[in-house]
């Protein structure tokens, strides 16, 4: 698998320069040794805050705004400024963020995922060392050893980025009303693939949409395509297809292409209009049967007033009973940030408990603590807690977390074009390529 410093090949040449030219600032200011809730030299003294994220759907914007409720009920003085980009996935945000890095003016504090895209910036050396966080809210010993990982820079011990909590990543949301009508018994547990297929021909056959899709945004046709592959290849393959043990040339991914060429032909016509959170209340409207979503979904269905088990239900996406996708939600602190040490107390925020579980109660996610109380969380999110502390564990493709930018990049590329040219040849060449 290719390493570059990019992340996306839009942004290529911003972050490639970014890691040749540097973008500190940290390392030169008496303030960036700041601790915890220490004083950290000039930064202490300011009194703003920005906060750079793409969550501007309905729930993602309440989970935000109830993280900056938990900062400021412990940081009064200081103003916070919500710097959310909107755009699913980091769309556009991830664009914008690259600019600002390159140009000096980082937002002080921004979202990005763990692994691999907490790479992409530690290779362009631009982000703080978080550690002392970490050491003061005893973090290192409540997540598993494999997530804790993912923080650190090549296992150097130190850490660069909090995570506030887990999505599932590999979710089928449907319609209870509209699968009643179409006939089709409500999926649960090893549904496959087959099934599935013969599901959404009922659907059709019934009048009704079989498929939403926020095709307007980009990662969600990826997602889709992530979701279906996981279902043929299984775990065990992710993971060798992800780090390059094994050539995306396997006869399983032309397997999954083909399904999912298959799984397509039943998406909404309006598909290309709609963002990922329009095609959720779509669903939860009762204007479609399925939608292959991560558990965001979720926030956004309870957000628009729907009830599970009576307006919608959840299967795992179908083959993928057992693994959990991760779609995990990180913050860093950029180095040079000019209120760093405001920076690192909302990243004391973000590790405590209570914050965590009343964020990820409205965000449809999962605490990335290990020992948050879910007893108060809704059904679905009490599994999804379950299922993140006892399933199999695998990385998201699509977002960035289980392999370097430059493939993602090539993966959205190559699912894009297979959508319109339908050649499972040439799109398993193009994989094959982007892993190069
Ligand atoms: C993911 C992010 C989620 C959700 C989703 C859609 O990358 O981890 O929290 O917001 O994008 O915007």
């Amino acid at each position: 698998m290719k390493h570059r410093n990019t992340l996306t090949a839009i942004a290529a040449a911003t972050v490639a320069s970014l890691s040749l030219a540097g973008c500190g600032g940290g390392s030169d200011d008496p303030s960036s040794s700041a601790g915890a809730g220490s004083s950290g030299g000039g930064a202490a003294a300011t009194k703003q805050l920005e906060i750079f994220s793409w969550w501007t759907s309905g729930s993602e914007d309440a989970a935000l705004k109830s993280l900056i409720s938990a900062y400021t009920a412990k940081y009064a003085d200081v103003q916070v400024t919500n710097g959310a980009v909107a755009g699913g996935g980091g769309g556009n945000a991830q664009q914008i963020l690259q600019t600002r890095i390159q140009g000096g003016n980082p937002p002080d504090t921004f979202q990005t995922h763990p692994n691999e895209s907490l790479k992409v910036y530690l290779d362009a050396d631009a982000l703080e060392d978080i550690t002392s966080v970490y050491d003061a809210t005893g973090l290192k010993d409540k997540m598993p050893a494999d997530m804790l990982k993912a923080h650190e820079n090549n296992g150097d011990g130190k850490y660069y980025g909090l995570s506030v909590g887990a999505h599932r990543g590999n979710v089928l949301w449907y319609s209870i009303p509209v699968l009643e009508k179409a006939g089709v018994t409500a999926p649960s547990g090893a549904y496959t693939p087959e099934q599935f297929l013969t599901d959404l021909e009922k659907v059709k056959a019934s009048g009704a949409t079989p498929l939403c899709l926020g095709a307007k945004d980009t990662f969600a046709v990826a997602q889709l395509f992530e979701n279906t592959m996981l279902g043929i290849v299984g775990k065990d393959k992710w993971n060798q297809l992800t780090t390059n043990q094994l050539q995306w040339s396997d006869p399983d991914v032309a397997k999954a292409a083909d399904t999912f060429t298959k799984v397509m032909a039943y998406a909404d016509s309006d598909a290309s209009a709609m963002t990922w959170d329009q095609a959720a209340k779509k669903l939860g409207e009762g204007q479609c049967a399925f939608n292959s979503m991560g558990d965001w979904e979720y926030g956004e269905l309870v957000k628009a007033g729907k009830a599970e088990g009576t307006d919608f239900g959840y299967v795992a996406h179908p083959g993928s009973d057992g693994t959990f996708v991760l779609v995990v939600d990180t913050f860093a602190v950029a180095k040079g940030a000019k209120n760093l040490e405001n920076a690192k107390n909302w990243m004391t925020v973000l590790a405590d408990p209570k914050a965590q579980l009343e964020f990820n109660k409205l965000k449809g996610s999962t605490p990335i603590r290990n020992d948050v109380d879910v007893s108060s969380l809704p059904k679905y999110q009490q599994a999804a807690a379950e299922a993140y502390r006892s399933n199999g564990l695998v990385w998201s493709i699509a977002h960035g977390q289980a392999t370097p930018p430059t493939f993602q990049q090539g993966f959205f590329d190559a699912v894009t074009q297979f959508v319109s040219n339908k050649d499972s040849a040439a799109f398993t060449q193009a994989l094959v390529s982007a892993a190069g």
